[in-house]
């Protein structure tokens, strides 16, 4: 399963991608704007921190708008990956893009149905949003399974990116699942490097070394 983190933040970026454990970043209008910096410039320097794909958003609504947006944004790095929303104009851009050799995440997909469009369309990702989901008293992780589902049906190669990721809960039930990718917030994939009693083990077997009165070097 690809780690793709979500947020413009450059410092936790560059800091989680030192692990070698990341695949990717993807951004949103929010995000930008939390990070209080200019947006294609951000992108610019989020590309040359990470191989992987790097979702930035288109933000018109029409199609016309929307593919004079991604060229601008196509045009920022190789990596850069084209974000629209799950609209009819947004689907549309999408399969011109993906026709044209872009990668495209599809965003905003909240039903199978919708998911189902956006593999037609030839959506490089699609981006259901679990935490979202959740949060109106759905069942997120349900919908990551009936994509899921489809998706083999039909041989689709449409990359599921579980986004709107809360919690280590929603990452371990979308590996469970065999989701693709999953895009958290960088606290969230913190997270997942620790347990209490690797903590304690530690320091169970430091203080035992120390005892010893031996080095390794
Ligand atoms: C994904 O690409 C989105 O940026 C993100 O996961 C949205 O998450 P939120 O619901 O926490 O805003």
């Amino acid at each position: 399963m690809k780690f793709f983190v979500d947020t413009a933040d450059t410092r936790d970026i560059a800091d989680l991608a030192q692990t070698g454990l990341l695949d990717g970043v993807t951004t949103n209008p929010s995000l930008i704007h939390k990070s209080g910096r200019k947006f294609l410039e951000v992108v610019k320097e989020i590309c040359s921190l990470v191989e992987g794909p790097v979702s930035a958003e288109a933000v018109a609504l029409d199609h016309a708008t929307m593919m004079k947006e991604a060229a601008v944004l196509r045009n920022i790095a190789d990596n850069v990956c084209v974000k629209v929303p799950l609209t009819i104009d947004g689907l549309k851009t999408c399969k011109a893009l993906t026709s044209d050799g872009a990668m495209v995440n599809v965003t905003l997909c909240f039903s199978a149905n919708q998911a189902l469009l956006a593999a037609k369309a030839g959506a490089t990702f699609i981006s259901p949003f679990v935490g979202r989901l959740d949060d109106n008293g759905l069942d997120g992780m349900q919908l990551i399974s009936d994509i899921r589902l489809i998706y083999d049906n039909y041989n689709f190669v449409t990359e599921i990116l579980v986004a709107s990721v809360r919690h280590p809960i929603h990452v371990l039930e979308s590996a469970k699942i065999g989701a693709d990718v999953m895009t958290a917030p960088p606290a969230v994939i913190r997270s997942l490097f620790n347990h209490v009693l690797t903590d304690k083990g530690i320091a169970g077997f430091i203080d035992d070394w120390q005892k010893t009165g031996q080095s390794i070097l």
